[in-house]
């Protein structure tokens, strides 16, 4: 499989949108969950560790699951996340983990899989009973967040309204979506949910 951030991971950090985005995704999960120093937590498709830079200091550790080496070499290279942040470079759909989480968090990775319903499954499997996810993305936007035809991009955001539905079929409860950011990108506004919810 080839590593579709490959040339990305270099200057992500250096992006003032990408810095606010997960600056707000960071404190809204600290400001919606209430953290604690035993948690285990896993960040979905963590990147170069923005947002669990962010939450390394409330919880105990944090397992950055990726698809791309090229946003976790970059992570790893962060000395200050060593303590708390172990990156891990798997398909956790095809290939699962066997260690349960008190929360799973992700941000602006839900888009890049294809089927929704088959993640939050494997959301679910990797969750103690009673723990949480907190998993932000674009709402439902046209199609132009993106450049035409990037690959890896399976949803120009999501129908809140749809998402809870699956949410609710995986065996989520207590579900809340809120608005926590606004990404201006040439021209135009794009709206983030974070949704927040407890497995059964
Ligand atoms: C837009 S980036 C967001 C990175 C980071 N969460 C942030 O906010 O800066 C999306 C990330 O999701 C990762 N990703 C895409 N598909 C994935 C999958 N199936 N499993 C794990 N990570 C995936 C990409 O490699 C990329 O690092």
């Amino acid at each position: 499989m080839s590593d579709l951030f490959n040339d990305k991971a270099k200057d992500w950090d250096i992006s003032e949108r990408k810095l606010s985005m997960s600056s707000a995704v960071g404190s809204s999960i600290i400001k919606y969950i209430r953290l604690n120093q035993q948690m285990d937590v896993m960040d979905f498709g963590a990147g170069t560790g923005l947002v669990s830079g962010h939450i390394a200091p409330f919880i105990k550790k944090i397992v950055a699951v990726d698809i791309s080496q090229a946003m976790l070499d970059k992570l790893s290279s962060k000395t200050e996340l060593q303590d708390k942040v172990e990156a891990l470079c798997q398909d956790i759909i095809c290939n699962p983990i066997e260690t349960k989480f008190d929360l799973i968090m992700s941000a602006m990775a839900l888009h890049h899989v294809n089927d929704t319903t088959t993640l939050l499954n494997s959301f679910a499997a990797h969750l103690k009973p009673g723990a949480k996810i907190a998993l932000a993305d674009l709402d439902k936007e046209d199609g132009d967040f993106h450049p035409k035809g990037s690959e890896g991009v399976f949803h120009s955001g999501f129908d809140r309204a749809a998402l809870q539905k699956i949410l609710e079929n995986v065996g989520f409860h207590n579900i809340q979506f809120f608005t926590i950011h606004t990404i201006n990108k040439s021209g135009k506004q794009y709206p983030m949910f974070l949704v927040i919810a407890d497995k059964h």
